[in-house]
C-alpha cells in the first residue's frame, strides 16, 4: 500500500501534532455537485451507484478533485446491512428509503440472516478496495455504518419517520424483541466495519442519526450499549497503524461524557453544542468532529468565514479537531461556497 501523503485527519483524531485543523463534510459525495447528478444518471438508481465499485469510487473521488479535503469517504450508505438481511431496500423518489419487508415481529427478527461482508456486502469491500487503490495514499479512506439503534428505526418503521411510533412501541412494549435485534445488528455492523478495515478502511465512523429522539435512560440501553460493542469488537489497527472510530448521535450533546467513555477516538458534534464547552467536557480523551450548521453554506462567502473562524477559536488551540458540519451537506448550496469553507478552515486552523 502506498504512504499516506496527507495524514492531518488521522493525526487530529490521534490528537497527534497537526499544521493546520484537517477538514472533510458528511455527505460530501453527493447530489449538490453537479458531477454527481451525471455520474448517478448513467448508473440508474441509487443502489446501482452503491454496488458498482469503478462508479461508486468515481463520485468517491468527486469531492477531492474540487475542494483541498483531508479525508475521503466511501460512497455507500447505513441501509447495505439491512438489505443484505433480505428487507428490500429501495428509493421512492422524493421520499426517502423504504423496506418492502420492515420487521414486526419477534419471529421475524429471529430469523434475519447475518450477512457475511465478503458475500452479500461484497460489492462494498469491492468498493472500498477500489477507491483505496485509487487514493494511491492522497487523504486517508473513512469506511462506515449506521448504528443499531439508527438501522433498526428504518427497519422496523419500514422508511424515515416522525414520531418514531413503531419503533419506540416495540421498545416499551416488547424490549426483549427490540435487544435481540439491536444485539444481531451489532454483530453485523461489528463485521461490516472489520472487513471495510481490512479491505482498506483506515478510520471509520458510527453514525447514530436517531440516538437524539431518545430519552437519557433509553439511550444508554437501546443505543449507547450497542455501540459500545461495536467500539469493543473493532479491529483497532491496519498497516501499523491505529484505525479510530468516530462515534456521531446526533441531538446527543448532552450525552458527549459517557459516549467518550466507550473507548472511541472521537465525537461527531451537530451544530447544536458550543464546541468550547464540549471540548472541556470531554477534556483530553477524545477528537471533536464538527460542528457548523450546514445551513451557513446558503450564507455569503464573508459570513460563511466568520462562522468558520467561531467553530475554529471555540475550539481553541491544539490538536484534537476535525472540522466538518453538524450534520450533512444540503442538496441545494452552490458547489462554490464549499470551497470558500475548506480554505478557511486551513487558514484559521494554522497551529
Ligand atoms: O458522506 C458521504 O459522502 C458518503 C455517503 C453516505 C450516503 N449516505 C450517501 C447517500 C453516507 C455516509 C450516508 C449515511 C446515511 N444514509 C445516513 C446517516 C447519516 C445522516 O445523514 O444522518 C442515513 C440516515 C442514511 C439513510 C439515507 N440514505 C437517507 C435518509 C437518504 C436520502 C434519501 C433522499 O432521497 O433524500 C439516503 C440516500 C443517499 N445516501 C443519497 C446519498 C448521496 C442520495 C441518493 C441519491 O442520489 O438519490
Amino acid at each position: 500500500m502506498s504512504e499516506l501523503k496527507n495524514d492531518r485527519f488521522l493525526r487530529a483524531l490521534l490528537k497527534q501534532p497537526v499544521d493546520t485543523t484537517p477538514v472533510w463534510i458528511m455527505r460530501q459525495a453527493g447530489r449538490y455537485l453537479p458531477e454527481y447528478r451525471a455520474t448517478r444518471a448513467k448508473a440508474g438508481s441509487f443502489m446501482d451507484l452503491c454496488e458498482n465499485a469503478d462508479l461508486a469510487c468515481e463520485v468517491t473521488l468527486q469531492p477531492l478533485e474540487r475542494y483541498d479535503l483531508d479525508a475521503a469517504i466511501l460512497f455507500s450508505d447505513i441501509l447495505t446491512i439491512p438489505d443484505a438481511m433480505g428487507l428490500g431496500l429501495y428509493f421512492a423518489e422524493g421520499e426517502g428509503p423504504k423496506f418492502e419487508r420492515p420487521l414486526k415481529t419477534l419471529s421475524d427478527i429471529q430469523q434475519l440472516p447475518d450477512p457475511d461482508p465478503e458475500n452479500e456486502l461484497q460489492y462494498v469491500m469491492n468498493a472500498v478496495r477500489t477507491i483505496r487503490r485509487e487514493l494511491n495514499g492522497r487523504v486517508p479512506l473513512i469506511g462506515f455504518s449506521g448504528s443499531p439503534w439508527t438501522l433498526a428505526t428504518y427497519m422496523v418503521e419500514g422508511g424515515t419517520t416522525k414520531d418514531f411510533g413503531k419503533v419506540k412501541g416495540m421498545m416499551f412494549e416488547n424490549p426483549q424483541a427490540m435487544h435481540l435485534l439491536l444485539d444481531k445488528l451489532a454483530s453485523s455492523v461489528t463485521s461490516y466495519l472489520n472487513a471495510q478495515i481490512a479491505a482498506g478502511a483506515q478510520a471509520v465512523m458510527v453514525f447514530d442519526t436517531w440516538g437524539g429522539v431518545l430519552s437519557p435512560e433509553k439511550y444508554k440501553e437501546f443505543s449507547l450499549a450497542y455501540m459500545q460493542k461495536i467500539v469493543s469488537g473493532l479491529t483497532h489497527e491496519a498497516d501499523g497503524r491505529r484505525v479510530p472510530v468516530t462515534l456521531f448521535t446526533k441531538g446527543g450533546g448532552q450525552w458527549l461524557e459517557i459516549m467518550a467513555e466507550t473507548g472511541c477516538d472521537a465525537l461527531g458534534l451537530d451544530w447544536t453544542q458550543d464546541i468550547a464547552s464540549a471540548r472541556q467536557r470531554v477534556g483530553d480523551k477524545v477528537t471533536l468532529q464538527g460542528n457548523m450548521d450546514p445551513s451557513v453554506l446558503y450564507a455569503s462567502a464573508d459570513t460563511i468565514k466568520d462562522e468558520v473562524k467561531k467553530v475554529i477559536t471555540g475550539f481553541g488551540k491544539g490538536t484534537g479537531h476535525v472540522f466538518n458540519l453538524g450534520h450533512g451537506i444540503h442538496q441545494h448550496i452552490d458547489p462554490d461556497n464549499v470551497t470558500v469553507l475548506v480554505d478557511a478552515v486551513h487558514e484559521y486552523g494554522k497551529q
